[in-house]
């Protein structure tokens, strides 16, 4: 299983640190072989650490260049990122991103080798429209996409689930992960409002490859919890 930690704007460097130490002895001391990956903010991407991969929330499609408050390829190949969240809801919907900038910037980090983790997700009026319009939704989002990459991992997080403490029946993510595991044949990932409490139940579902996790993920004994909650 995959179990991922999206910081967000949280957390400082010396944070990451600490915290990425003690995540790094964790996951050395289990005998599973799940994939833990920390998404911290670009200041703390220095943080490298042994057994957990570091990915990065964000970077602009471009080696370098005039950008102004980007990083690039450079930037990230100074610390050895491979690893990057693309498509996220915040992106898209706080930040202004569109499909076609998020398809250029999965297809630019995809020439280059990176691990893409590629994030899906519906707003709560699609949802109420039903399950087809849901579909046509995810699918459109998935536009673009070259779905037989490698490196790709999709991860499937409701935009209404993000940060409120709400979460689609286990039965409801069930379907939406089955439905899309018939397009997309890489692994699948589900985000939003995963918490102790409810990420053994998540993850024991078919179709479901793991977590990506935002607030419970910045306390590390929550977050170590959740993976001790792996299939
Ligand atoms: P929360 O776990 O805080 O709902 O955030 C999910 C998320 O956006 C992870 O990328």
């Amino acid at each position: 299983m995959i179990v991922a930690a999206n910081f967000k704007t949280h957390m400082t460097r010396q944070g990451t640190r600490e915290y990425l130490d003690e995540l790094s002895r964790f996951v050395a001391a289990r005998e599973r072989d799940d994939t833990v990956m920390v998404f911290p903010p670009a200041t703390a991407l220095e943080c490298g650490s042994t057994g957990v991969l570091v990915g990065a929330q964000n970077a602009y499609a471009t080696r370098n260049g005039a950008f102004t408050g980007e990083i690039g390829l450079e930037q990230l190949e100074e610390f050895e990122i491979r690893t990057i969240l693309i498509g996220h809801s915040e992106r898209r919907h706080v930040l202004g991103e569109s499909q076609e900038d998020i398809v250029h910037k999965c297809n630019f980090f995809k020439e280059q080798g990176f691990r893409i983790i590629y994030c899906i997700g519906e707003p709560i009026e699609i949802r109420e429209s039903g399950s087809d319009a849901l579909m046509e939704y995810l699918e459109r989002q998935l536009e673009g996409i070259d779905l037989g990459y490698e490196q790709l991992i999709v991860a499937y997080e409701p935009v209404w689930a993000i940060g409120t403490g709400l979460t689609p029946s286990t039965d409801d993510i069930l379907l939406i992960h089955n439905a899309l595991k018939k397009i997309v044949k890489r692994p699948l990932l589900y985000g939003g409002s995963v918490k102790p409490e409810n990420a053994r139940e998540i993850m024991a579902l078919a179709n479901v490859d793991g977590v990506l996790v935002g607030g419970a993920s910045l306390n590390i004994d929550d977050f170590t919890s959740i993976i001790q909650s792996t299939r």
